[in-house]
């Protein structure tokens, strides 16, 4: 029998590393290639697209905490949870000191159902439509079945700090460090490839490091990245912090050549580019320039989501801000053209989270236009058109009356396609009582922004006990039944000392 050397070099991986295959339901578009028919909120951004969307009946009436998990140490990273109508599945920090990786709950209960102890403090996990978990921590990729049994990990080489698993296609794991390294793997284990985006600007050689969590658009995903010299220089002019660029990079089923770069494109905040920003930038002192992350670093909230993948208007959102020297941030829209990249507009946004209504289904049947929103630094809601001009604006504090602020990221649901877009977020509301003392709440609200004539309406707002603070992602689980509604999954923290998960239905 004749086998080729990468058949039996493939049979041999798979034996020692099989950590099984992940289930997502595939749906062939004529047009699209494929997309993902994904139940519920099961990787960072809900979808590959980083849409933080999701098919949910929001429940209306009577609405309350149907369950709350054990209380835990807050988590470093406050990523929120996964969860399909199969598990729930969060970052955990305790009671040991070696629970350090992820927590399975029963999606009935709340009561946990398992323990990762492999993994220490690792980003979201991607959950299949069985419940199946594979995840890592930059140091070890791991798979769980639902049940908690484990597959043995697999190494990976200093990947710390890792963002979030992602899904290319149905079949590919990317792996995006902020060390610089894109590693793909099949979603079994098998290595499939791993690149760093090494370029020489100004003569000066360094590489492009990923800082942000990259978004998939099938079998194509993008990165945005910043130039670091791969040796520090003392001359000022060689100091190129601002160089930031955005790749779009494609895996393939060729046996070679199976990651390559389609195109990337500097991305530079035109509109901000005033003669005083260019002194400053030019003139400011290597130490105070935004520090490149050591390799021990954890991707913290605040730097996972700069880009949202548009699939209707082939663009990609990208916000600029918070790793350039300045406080003005910018959103891009970057129309990928197939072969190159073009930036379509640039508009001074404070975005502070993305979302948008992405459909599971082929392009011809999406009902309501699904707009880009976002929440802003200064706490409102925006809806922005597909131009770059706001729309809509929700100010949450004249909506509660109180000073407001916006704590989780938001999400966008629908029930089907041509519903229009609910929100729901985290917030804490400031209010002085009449003894003129500042009184803080903290709510889970879900808001319907069907009618044009009003911002918005609040459907609920649930009270989170103990002044708990909800962070991250709030993900959506399907009810399996009539008896069984569907629910919303909450991570909340006070912090400093406890944490704990919520199930609102
Ligand atoms: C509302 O929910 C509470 C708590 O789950 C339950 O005790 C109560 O019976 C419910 N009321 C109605 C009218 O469904
Ligand atoms: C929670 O639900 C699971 C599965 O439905 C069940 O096995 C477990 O006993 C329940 N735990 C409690 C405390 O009710
Ligand atoms: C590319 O950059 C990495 C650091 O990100 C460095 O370790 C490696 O040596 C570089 N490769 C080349 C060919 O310059
Ligand atoms: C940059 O790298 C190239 C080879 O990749 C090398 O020939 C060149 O000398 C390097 N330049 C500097 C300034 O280190
Ligand atoms: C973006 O897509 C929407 C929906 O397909 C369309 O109505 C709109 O005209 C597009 N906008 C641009 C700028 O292409
Ligand atoms: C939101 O409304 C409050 C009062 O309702 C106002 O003080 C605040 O300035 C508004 N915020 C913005 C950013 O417009
Ligand atoms: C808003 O809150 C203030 C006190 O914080 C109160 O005096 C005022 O009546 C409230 N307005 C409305 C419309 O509820
Ligand atoms: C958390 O701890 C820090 C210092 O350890 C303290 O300044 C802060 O007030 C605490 N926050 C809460 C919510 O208790």
């Amino acid at each position: 029998m004749v086998t080729y050397g990468y058949i039996s070099m493939y049979r041999f991986i798979q034996e020692v590393y099989t950590v099984s295959v992940l289930l997502l339901s595939v749906i062939l578009c004529s047009n699209l290639g494929h997309t993902l028919f994904i139940q519920g909120c099961p990787m960072f951004g809900c979808r590959p697209s980083g849409s933080f969307s999701y098919y949910l009946q929001i429940p209306r009436n009577n609405v309350s905490i149907k369950w709350a998990s054990k209380k835990f140490d807050p988590v470093p990273q406050k990523l929120g949870c996964v969860a399909n109508s199969y598990s729930v599945l969060c970052p955990n920090n305790g009671p040991f000191r070696e629970d350090t990786g992820y927590q399975a709950l029963f999606p009935s209960n709340g009561t946990t159902r398992w323990r990762d102890q492999k993994l220490h403090y690792p980003t979201l996990p991607l959950l299949d439509d069985y419940g199946d978990v594979t995840g890592s921590d930059g140091v070890n990729l791991v798979h769980y079945d639902a049940d908690g049994s484990k597959y043995p990990e697999i190494p990976c080489q200093n990947l710390k700090p890792v963002f979030n698993l992602a899904l290319v296609g149905n079949s590919y794991l990317l792996l995006v460090s902020g060390s610089g390294y894109i590693v793909v793997r099949e979603t079994n284990g098998v290595p499939v490839g791993s690149l760093t985006l090494n370029d020489t600007i100004q003569n000066v050689n360094g590489s492009f490091i990923p800082i942000s969590q990259p978004v998939v658009n099938i079998q194509r995903f993008y990165v945005l990245t910043k130039f670091v010299p791969n040796r520090k220089f003392h001359s000022a002019k060689t100091e190129t912090t601002d160089d930031i660029r955005l790749y779009a990079i494609d895996v393939r089923e060729s046996i070679d050549n199976r990651i390559t770069i389609a195109w990337y494109i500097d991305i530079k905040d035109e509109n901000k580019m005033t003669e005083k920003s260019r002194y400053h930038r030019e003139h400011d002192t290597p130490d105070k320039k935004p520090k490149v992350k050591k390799s021990d670093d954890v991707i913290t909230d605040s730097t996972t989501q700069a880009l949202l993948w548009n699939r209707y208007n082939k663009t990609v959102y990208v916000v600029l801000g918070t790793e350039i020297g300045t406080s003005v941030k910018v959103l891009s829209g970057v129309r990928d053209l197939g072969k190159t990249a073009k930036i379509e507009f640039q508009a001074s946004v404070d975005v502070k989270s993305m979302a948008m209504f992405v459909s599971d289904h082929c392009e011809d049947s999406v009902g309501s236009e699904p707009y880009l929103w976002v929440t802003t630094t200064s706490n409102l809601i925006q809806q922005i058109s597909s131009e770059g001009n706001i729309v809509r604006t929700i100010n949450m504090s004249t909506l509660f009356n109180a000073s407001v602020t916006i704590t989780s990221k938001l999400s966008v649901i629908r029930n089907s396609d041509v519903d229009k877009d609910l929100l729901v977020l985290g917030i804490a509301a400031n209010t002085l009582s009449s003894r003129r003392e500042m009184d803080t709440k903290t709510y889970v609200v879900a808001m319907d922004t069907m009618l044009e004539t009003s911002p918005a309406m609040v459907i609920w707002s649930i009270p989170l006990p103990d002044k708990m603070v909800a962070r991250g992602q709030i993900a959506g689980r399907n009810g399996l039944d009539v008896t069984c509604p569907d629910h919303l999954i909450v991570y909340a923290d006070d912090t400093n000392v406890t944490a704990q998960i919520y199930s609102i239905s």
